[in-house]
């Protein structure tokens, strides 16, 4: 099941069949709306719009017409379902902007196989503009950073060869041909710890070249980047999956990860710089983080700009209940944070992730 992104069904009151609901609740999260009170932050975080309403009614068209012509609508593929196959609602969804149709009710089978090759052709997209080297990268680290927390939530080893050899893709890629399509294509990925994981790693990797670091450091921040939250592989997967907010309770345990990656890295013998980073990148500068509460100079420099990237990335995360800031707005939001994150160090990562 997807973690945390979901599929919206916009239906009207006339729709009778809704048997496929149950289907798609197997597989992904759901969102069910009424045509009439659909919003923009309503479709936002959806990787598919299903549309259930009567085409010959005017009532149900006229919100469909202005939910299709959404910015945020553009990118998302969208399934309309027709009560018969006739002419009339063929054209009125393909005029709608459909991306596919078909007669409901249907097969499972070809329901299923329908909304899968929908839900593909987002990630396809993102996948096929990267270059070789780019995606060997993308294959292999992800594929690692699978196998790493599978390993650490299973007590079984976590190969340092592994990620070392796989962060070195990463630089040679991004040094080679930009961060940019790289990361459009991580977006995309369903699990969220894997995204964020990635992510942090490859942003660090280009701030690190923006301000000229060596390629030891490079490899040092993209390792650090990729298993900095390798303690979540031990917090239950019904808190680190959960698509609604988290209670203070599960807050405390999801707290628990930095101490639980402590454990995990220092066990398996990795360089003191890595822990430090996974242990202390929720420190704040006000000694308001955790789990130590350091304060300024206690937390090194490149523990702070994990934070940074950390936060960043974070704040422009889709999540099922909450919708993903801007880079603009994740930039002018860290700027309001002068007494908990280095400002200085805020202003030198903008130029990563702004024009
Ligand atoms: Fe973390
Ligand atoms: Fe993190």
């Amino acid at each position: 099941m997807s973690d945390n992104l979901y599929i919206t069904v916009i239906q009207d009151n006339y729709i009778k069949n809704k048997a496929y609901i149950d289907l798609v609740k197997h597989y992904h999260d759901i969102k069910l709306l009424d045509v009439n009170s659909v919003s923009s932050d309503d479709i936002e975080n959806s990787i598919l719009i299903i549309v259930q309403v009567d085409l010959n009614d005017p009532n149900s068209i006229s919100p469909i017409k202005e939910i299709m012509a959404l910015p945020e609508r553009k990118h998302i593929p969208t399934l309309f379902l027709l009560h018969e196959f006739s002419r009339h609602e063929v054209v009125q969804a393909n005029t709608l902007g459909a991306t596919d149709y078909t007669v409901y009710p249907c097969p499972d089978r070809s329901f299923t196989f329908i909304l899968e090759n929908l839900i593909n052709k987002t990630v396809e997209k993102a996948w096929s503009k990267l270059t070789n080297i780019q995606e060997e990268a993308l294959k292999v680290s992800l594929k690692v950073v699978e196998k790493t927390f599978h390993n650490a939530s299973k007590g079984l080893e976590v190969s340092q060869e592994d990620v070392k050899d796989s962060c070195n893709l990463i630089v040679e890629a991004t040094a080679k041909d930009g961060l940019n399509d790289w990361m459009d294509a991580i977006r995309q990925h369903h699990n969220s710890t894997y995204r964020h994981s990635m992510m942090v790693c490859g942003y660090l990797v280009s701030f690190g070249m923006l301000i000229g670091a060596n390629k030891a450091d490079l490899q040092t921040v993209a390792i650090g980047g990729m298993i900095h939250d390798i303690g979540k592989a031990m917090i239950p997967l019904e808190i680190l999956e959960k698509t609604t907010e988290l209670t203070p309770e599960e807050w405390n345990i999801m707290k628990n990860h930095p101490l639980d990656s402590k454990t995990i890295l220092a066990g398996a013998g990795w360089d003191d710089i890595i822990i430090d980073i996974a242990v202390h990148h929720h420190e704040k500068l006000d000694g308001s983080g955790y789990p130590d509460g350091l304060k300024g100079n206690e937390i090194k420099d490149i523990v702070r700009t994990v934070s940074i990237v950390n936060t960043f990335a974070d704040l422009t995360d889709k999540r099922s209940y909450k919708p993903a800031m801007t880079a603009e707005k994740a930039i002018e939001t860290m700027l309001g944070m002068g007494d908990q994150l280095d400002i200085q160090l805020v202003k030198a990562f903008r130029p990563v992730v702004l024009p």
